[in-house]
């Protein structure tokens, strides 16, 4: 794992030169602990308004639990913790652009709460009912997560056979991915898995 970097022009230096080369990275807690904390409140207030996600969008959208199991609840500006992540995320954004010319010009973000036995099977982030999704992010929301739970995130290569990275969802980690060239899954774990998944998106024709 690599050490957070402390300067953020080291931190974003770090994350352009990972998608440049392996196409994606783990950090370990680049997000202040109170960040984390208020965003883990803000998703406990809204339990109720989670719904179960979906699979596909517009004309093909459907649930369907074989493929995942999680209930998820976008997240808009206005709660101060959400609205610090999301402009967070918009430095990023800018800081990537500047970087590698990604032309991304928004950020799409859930929160994602996956009961005890749910899992997403291996799957592609950016198909024909997302068009556009460039870069996947997932910050994952856990205090004392279990090593022996379960719930981690395998990412594959490109054609989907070889594993490239395990990874238990453990408060503060965050995951970036190129969203068209890692196949991934989340595997079932036994106990409350909640994190944020989102996306950098580029204007598609
Ligand atoms: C997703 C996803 C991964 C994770 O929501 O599309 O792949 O680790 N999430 O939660
Ligand atoms: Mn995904």
């Amino acid at each position: 794992m690599k050490p957070m970097a402390i300067n953020p022009d080291l931190l974003f230096d770090q994350i352009a030169d990972a998608l440049a080369g392996a196409g994606f990275i783990v950090l370990d807690q680049p997000l202040p602990d109170s960040l984390i904390h208020g965003l883990i409140d803000n998703l406990n207030r809204q339990q109720n308004s989670f719904r179960p996600a979906g699979v596909g969008r517009q004309g093909d959208y459907q649930r369907n639990q074989d493929i995942r199991g999680d209930s998820i609840q976008w997240l808009e500006m206005g709660d101060p913790a959400v609205t610090e992540f999301l402009c967070w995320m918009d430095t990023l954004r800018l800081e990537l652009n500047r970087r590698l010319f990604l032309g991304l010009f928004d950020y799409e973000c859930h929160y994602a709460v996956y009961s005890p036995g749910a899992f997403y099977q291996k799957h592609r982030d950016a198909f024909r009912g997302n068009p556009g999704r460039k870069l996947s992010t997932v910050l994952y929301l856990n205090p004392n997560w279990d090593a022996m739970a379960g719930g981690e995130l395998v990412l594959y290569d490109e054609a989907g056979e070889d594993e490239l990275l395990r990874l238990a969802p453990e408060c503060g980690k965050l995951v970036i991915f190129l969203s068209e060239d890692f196949p991934h899954e989340v595997l079932p774990a036994t106990q409350l898995r909640q994190s944020i998944a989102g996306w950098f998106r580029i204007k598609s024709t």
